[in-house]
């Protein structure tokens, strides 16, 4: 019988078995996108310390902003070796993980994950997962693991492979087909990163369960706001004056160029590949900004963007860094 091959736009299928989880983990530790199924839905899954896999990440979801990425452990010790827990954050992950909840914690100072992860922010969020596919896959590849729902931008989360494949294109190397999701809502998030929780999005456990460790929870479901965080206002932009659309011909100001270098002070990409300027881009933004603040330029000058692909992304992200500020 020839077997059917996937058709080369579409992810390749791999059974949930130690052959398809070895060939998932390989891929993941070729900077390649896999989706997995978690407890909720399935994610689309990144090398979480790899800055050109989380760029890809993105690009498969047409995501027009950088929201930050949920990372996916196997188990609270590393999760706490990434981000700093506080007396309450440890009681949530002590009755609650592995399970559908995502915390909000403050990255510590050394951590090795990509920028694109937090999308410049200094907490992160993470999330040790329950389903035992994704747990053998966390185990098998030994690392981090970045996914959002692997969906595409604005497209319904997705809890069988077929709504995957159905749904993201031969950006994404493979599915893990792991059968239906059975929570088939999004984890809750609450963010402990402050002085007091907050729930950030309703998800696979019920509210009271949540109080029940953290008192009354202070909601903050601002209608658009997890839809785009890109909105928050604690969502990173530098404190310096930044200006989009430059010529670069002002030496006094920090000049981020899109292309070839020349007498720019650094560049996105100097070959103009959108993917890679979107793994720099917050990396770029915070050593420009540390360089005005050290006083050796007046604010920050960034060369066009072209508004395609991942373009719109690092556009609406330099956009909100350009705006006037309140
Ligand atoms: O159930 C789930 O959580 C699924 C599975 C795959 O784990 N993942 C998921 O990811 O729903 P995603 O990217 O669709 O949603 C992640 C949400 C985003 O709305 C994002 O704003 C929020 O988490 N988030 C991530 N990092 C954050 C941070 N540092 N601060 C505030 N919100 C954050
Ligand atoms: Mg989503």
């Amino acid at each position: 019988m020839p077997q059917a091959f996937p058709p080369a736009d579409r992810p390749e299928r791999l059974t949930a078995d130690a052959h398809g989880i070895a060939a998932a983990a390989a891929l993941l530790r070729a900077g390649a996108l896999v989706a997995f199924p978690t407890e909720t839905v399935y994610g689309l899954g990144a090398d979480a310390r790899d800055d050109l896999a989380c760029a890809k990440v993105f690009e498969a979801k047409g995501r027009p902003t950088f929201n930050p990425l949920i990372v996916h452990l196997s188990d609270v010790e590393t999760a706490q070796s990434l981000a700093e827990f506080s007396p309450m954050a440890r009681d949530l992950a002590a009755a609650f993980w592995p399970g559908p909840l995502t915390l909000v914690l403050p990255l510590r100072p050394v951590h090795g994950l990509s920028s694109l992860v937090s999308a410049g922010l200094p907490t992160v969020a993470l999330r040790v997962p329950q389903n035992p596919l994704a747990r053998a896959l966390l185990d098998e590849f030994g690392g981090p693991i970045a996914a959002p729902s692997a969906n595409r931008s604005g497209h319904l989360s997705p809890t069988q492979a077929d709504h995957v494949m159905q749904s993201l294109g031969a950006g994404v190397a493979a599915v893990l087909d792991g059968g239906d999701c059975p929570v088939g809502l999004e984890s809750s998030i609450v963010d402990v990163s402050g002085p007091s929780a907050k729930l950030l999005r309703e998800g696979g456990i019920a509210r009271e369960d949540l109080e029940k460790i953290t008192g009354p929870l202070i909601a903050d479901l601002t209608p658009g706001r997890i839809a785009a965080p890109g909105q928050m206002t604690s969502h990173y932009a530098p404190q310096a004056a930044l200006r989009i659309n430059s010529n670069l011909d002002d030496p006094a100001r920090y000049r981020i160029a899109f292309g070839p270098q020349n007498d720019a002070d650094v560049t996105l990409s100097e070959s103009a590949d959108l993917r890679e300027a979107a793994s720099r881009l917050f990396k770029v933004l915070h050593l420009a900004d540390a360089s005005v603040a050290e006083g050796n330029f007046t604010g920050i000058d960034v060369a066009p963007i072209p508004p395609m692909g991942l373009g719109l992304a690092i556009n609406d992200r330099l956009n909100r860094a350009a705006a006037p500020r309140a």
